[in-house]
């Protein structure tokens, strides 16, 4: 009897240790090393500890209103009104495309919007990264690494970029004629990045379809909270694929900021199957004619079922 209780007792201990020596070893990160490049590494806590990790001073609220309202000016091309093709009233709303002058898109109430839901976040001290998908010449990202940078959050916080960086596939319908204004390469926008000097480490560039790179992303990095989720890839499927799979990593408290739902019928029509597939409805507010937002107040699952029968799985 006792050489039997040794014989499962045993092994069974030293199973039920090596368990458990996995598990934080898993959550701590450090379990495949080899995924250290696909952002496997925890968020760490504790600003008091980042801070003099890496000797930042965070800047007083005057510099950092006038560092971020510069960025914010250069990115959407504002600081240039002398051109011909500026003006300031279309550029406020996001309402055309910058030439050859500026690295964003956005105009400057999405941008202003971003920058206040990444102050939210660090203010409340919710933990996760900021992610945006459709990112183009990389301006909003670059003023999210801005206000990174003022915070003092480069450390526990990434800038993530899901983009194709390329002429998108057919599949989701593509941008047509203006295909080639689009498409941006990565080197493009990292050298972006360099002419503001913001291209640090935590800046992180994942390349694909949206398909193709959010489950594997989710996949390696499935203890990485996203506190901003900024979504702007125009179609039904660049919008459903990010809200499928990263919609339970945004903690509540945090921010899913829809760029284009005001002015593309793709993007509503993705939203309320996403709201009508899961039974809830979450109240969005406008933020100018073509972006709109709201903070996580409740969490659920996605509905699996509903989003294979709509994307059979091949
Ligand atoms: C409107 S632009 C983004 C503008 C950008 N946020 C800015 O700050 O100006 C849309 C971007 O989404 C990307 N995109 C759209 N759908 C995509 C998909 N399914 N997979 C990968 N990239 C996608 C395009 O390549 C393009 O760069």
């Amino acid at each position: 009897m006792a050489c039997l209780r040794s014989k499962v007792l045993v092994p069974t201990f030293v199973l039920l240790v090596f368990c458990i020596l996995a598990l934080k070893e898993f959550q701590a990160g450090t379990w495949f090393p080899r995924l250290e490049s696909l952002h496997f590494e925890r968020v760490r806590g504790g600003e008091q500890e980042i801070r003099s990790e890496i000797g930042c001073q965070p800047l007083g609220t005057e510099q950092r209103d006038c560092v971020l309202n510069l960025t914010l000016n250069a990115v959407t091309g504002s600081l240039f009104d002398e051109y011909s093709e500026f003006n300031a009233q279309t550029r406020e709303g996001g309402n055309d495309w910058p030439g050859e002058v500026g690295h964003t898109m956005i105009g400057m109430k999405r941008g202003r919007n971003f920058v206040m839901t990444i102050e939210s976040v660090i203010a409340q001290g919710l933990a996760g990264d900021i992610v945006e998908l459709g990112v183009w010449r990389g301006g909003a990202m670059i003023l999210a690494q801005a206000v990174l940078q003022v915070h003092c959050q480069t450390c526990n916080r990434r800038a993530i970029l899901f983009d194709m960086f390329g002429v998108l596939d057919k599949t989701t319908g593509g941008y047509g004629k203006a295909d080639s204004y689009l498409a941006v390469s990565k080197e493009q926008v990292q050298k972006n990045f360099v002419k503001y000097n913001l291209l640090n480490d935590n800046v992180r560039f994942i390349q694909g379809m949206f398909d193709l790179t959010v489950a594997p992303y989710a996949a390696v990095a499935p203890l990485r909270p996203i506190a901003v989720l900024r979504i702007d890839g125009n179609f039904y499927k660049s919008y459903m694929d990010p809200l499928q799979y990263f919609y339970e990593r945004v903690p509540v408290g945090g921010y899913i900021i829809f760029d284009d739902i005001g002015s593309h019928r793709q993007v509503q029509e993705a939203w309320a199957d996403f709201q009508k597939w899961n039974g809830v409805v979450v109240q969005i507010q406008k933020i100018d004619r073509h972006g709109a937002f709201f903070q996580k107040t409740q969490s659920f699952k996605p509905n699996w079922e509903k989003y294979w029968e709509k994307f059979p799985k091949k």
